[in-house]
């Protein structure tokens, strides 16, 4: 079996491949570079550089391939932009979404699993969020993922298409030395790139309701993330029940000043963040349950804190 990734040239999408290669199976890259890496190909894996949009270069992709699963990493993933840019965000993450689903169904390609995220959720009203917590999206970028979501369900009663989205949370660190989050919005790449610039780096507000009054999130290591992946399309190759949608969270809140003192500890720079204003639209606390993908997607936290930290900074200050 050979499976797509699209996006597998960018942060996320590089680790599934590994991940599957790594466990024996086939993989073929579909991405445009957007915000990707062709240094984040590995070598011998074949590498198709376009876009999801073009309908007609993923039905060649899927058919020369004889690909039998897709992983649909492709996506403009910049919650705060896609307010700023509604239009391009709902182009590459529904219609792209759509133009994908399209081919798989003419090239009768019936597995996929999606990229979603916990912007589904919005500011949830919980501590601990499950897959049941209401979905009340606040940007762009979360609406488009929901769209998505119902997307593969849709063509799951159509079609019979076998699907499952996971629902990240807030992915950090680095798998291997050469791979790193490139994104100049997240918050780790924010701060490596302050710390390397000799600035000093920077906190969105510390008088939210938290008990440092910085904002809580659920970090997660890429590498964990990557191998649920392969879970994912493992049980659907072998055609075993899945669900709709799981979260791939920790269950534990981490501050962004906690993450702060990790980075001083890690990078040995001594330094007291700035404090800026809060962010719009960012929620004091988002947290999730990954009881449900512990129990079908081998999903479990390998890594500490620490760990996280001290990856995504040495690939990063090797770069
Ligand atoms: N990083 C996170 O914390 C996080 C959290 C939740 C969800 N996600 C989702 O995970 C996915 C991957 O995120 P990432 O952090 O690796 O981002 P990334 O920007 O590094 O990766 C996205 C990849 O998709 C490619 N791409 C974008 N549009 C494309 C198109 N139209 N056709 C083909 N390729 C295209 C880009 O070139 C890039 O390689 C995204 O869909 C994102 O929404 C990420």
């Amino acid at each position: 079996m050979t499976w797509l990734v699209t996006g597998g040239a960018g942060y996320i999408g590089a680790h599934v491949v590994r991940a599957f290669t790594e466990q024996g199976i086939g993989a073929v890259i579909l991405d445009d570079l957007s915000s990707g890496h062709e240094s984040f190909v590995p070598e011998g894996v074949p590498f198709v550089r376009g876009s999801i949009l073009d309908g007609e270069l993923v039905l060649d992709t899927l058919r020369t391939h004889s690909i039998t699963g897709v992983v649909h990493v492709a996506g403009f993933k910049y919650a705060g932009v896609s307010v700023q840019r509604p239009l391009h965000t709902y182009a590459q993450n529904v219609t792209g979404t759509l133009s994908l689903l399209g081919a798989m169904e003419e090239a009768g390609v019936g597995r996929i699993v999606f990229s979603s995220s916990a912007a589904v959720y919005g500011t949830p009203d919980t501590d601990l969020v499950t897959e049941a917590t209401a979905k009340n999206p606040q940007s762009p970028y979360g609406e488009s993922k929901l769209i998505g979501e119902w997307l593969l369900h849709d063509q799951g009663v159509a079609q019979n298409l076998a699907h499952t989205s996971l629902r990240y949370f807030n992915v950090v660190g680095s798998g291997y030395p050469d791979v790193y989050d490139t994104s100049p919005h997240n918050l780790f790449p924010l701060v490596f790139e302050a710390l390397l610039d000799g600035r000093t780096p920077r906190i969105n507000g510390n008088d939210y309701p938290t008990p440092d009054g910085t904002c809580v999130r659920d970090y997660i290591h890429v590498a964990d993330l990557a191998r649920s992946h392969v879970a994912a399309a493992r049980r659907l190759d072998a055609g075993e029940s899945i669900e709709p949608v799981y979260n791939l969270g920790s269950g534990d809140g981490v501050s962004v000043g906690e993450i702060m003192t990790a980075m001083r500890d890690v990078t040995g720079i001594e330094f007291e963040p700035e404090v800026a204003p809060r962010r719009a639209g960012d929620p004091a606390r988002i947290v999730a349950s990954g009881e449900l993908a512990a129990r079908d997607l081998d999903w479990t936290m390998r890594h500490t804190l620490t760990e996280m930290v001290s990856s995504a900074w040495s690939a990063r200050s090797q770069a």
